[in-house]
């Protein structure tokens, strides 16, 4: 059966306790901050990592009761991490609306961000302090990794092993988590390894359909060449930049001009689409997939672990080919 038609019962346990956590059906018009989260949250979002964290505690048998509140938490420090990531890449679009920060600035998308985070940190606290821990922990790996890419900005000599872990610091421990908790629930350790291994391959694999989709602009929630504009490396560029010494002194020249015009992004975009790096990147996710497999073990035999296996190929194949070919 369609993942979607039936994990519905849970995205609606999802969807109202999250209204719950951002002030109700009435909050109180002046909380600024409050409106800001919810312009992000609310009404947007493909919610990955609430049915990631669905499909991985029906692989164990746990009741959607027990998986409520890590879902909520996993969609909220996500948020978190997207009203930040928009400042520090001065993003302009995000799930087809303008940005917190563009709407409010950047000072109110920092701080409602950190209200979503302690938010999300306090009520997993109330439910099962090792959640909080590891959840504590992947929120610290995030960070890093967002430093980590704002550092390697213009970098052309970043390689693929260092671009890989930023995406599973930024992606993948989330992923991951969202795994972790799951099991940490069931009470499974074998499987809390398990999980933890596949959901950070699988967000590897999620980070690079989004790269992909940077070039080929097929995501509608968000501008084409956002990466390319704010010269972060991502996967194609890398590896357009690898095939051809012209290529690269070409995006090194145009980045380090100070007015990167929007013809300049669009001819150096269309200078990596017709390179081939688009083929050798989704070739590289499929990789990172079957390694996800391969880390699942016993689980990926399970029914539901057959699920699992397929909603994530489903979600990354989906979003990296949509328009690709
Ligand atoms: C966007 O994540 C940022 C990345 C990890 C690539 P999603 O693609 O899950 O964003 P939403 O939640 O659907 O907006
Ligand atoms: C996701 O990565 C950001 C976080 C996980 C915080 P990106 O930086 O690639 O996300 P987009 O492309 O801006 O959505
Ligand atoms: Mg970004
Ligand atoms: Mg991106």
């Amino acid at each position: 059966m369609d993942p979607s038609v039936a994990f519905r019962p849970f995205l609606e346990q999802v969807e109202s306790s999250l209204l719950t956590q951002l002030g109700g059906p009435s909050p109180r018009p002046e909380d600024t901050l409050l409106a800001a989260a919810r312009h992000l949250c609310l009404g947007g979002g493909k919610r990955a990592r609430p049915m990631l964290v669905k499909i991985f505690g029906d692989t164990l048998g746990v009741s959607d009761a027990k998986l409520v509140d890590a879902a909520v938490s996993a969609e909220l420090i996500h948020a978190s991490s997207l009203l930040h990531d928009d400042v520090v890449d001065n993003g302009m679009f995000r799930r087809g609306k303008p940005t917190v920060n563009t709407r409010w600035g950047n000072i109110v998308a920092v701080m409602s961000g950190d209200l979503l985070l302690s938010g999300a940190l306090l009520a997993l606290s109330r439910v099962d302090a090792r959640l909080t821990s590891t959840a504590l922990a992947t929120v610290q790996e995030m960070t890093r990794a967002a430093i980590d890419e704002v550092q390697a900005r213009g970098n052309l000599e970043l390689t693929l092993p260092q671009l890989k872990k930023i995406g599973e610091g930024k992606t993948g421990s989330l992923f991951g988590w969202c795994g972790l908790a799951a099991a940490t629930v069931a009470g499974n350790e074998d499987a809390a390894r398990r999980f933890d291994a596949f959901g950070r391959r699988i967000g590897v694999a999620f980070q690079m359909a989004d790269d992909i989709r940077d070039i080929t602009g097929t995501d509608e929630g968000k501008p084409q060449y956002a990466d390319l504009s704010s010269r972060t490396l991502n996967l194609p560029v890398i590896l357009a930049v690898q095939k051809d010494q012209r290529l690269k002194r070409r995006i090194g020249d145009a980045w380090g001009w100070t007015a990167l015009t929007p013809e300049k992004v669009r001819e150096l975009g269309t200078a990596v689409l017709v390179s081939g790096a688009l083929d050798e990147a989704i070739v590289l996710m499929n990789q990172e997939i079957d390694a996800a497999v391969d880390a699942l073990g016993p689980y990926a035999q399970h029914e539901s672990g057959a699920n699992l296996v397929m909603w994530a190929r489903t979600l990354a194949q989906g979003i990296a080919l949509k328009g690709a070919a």
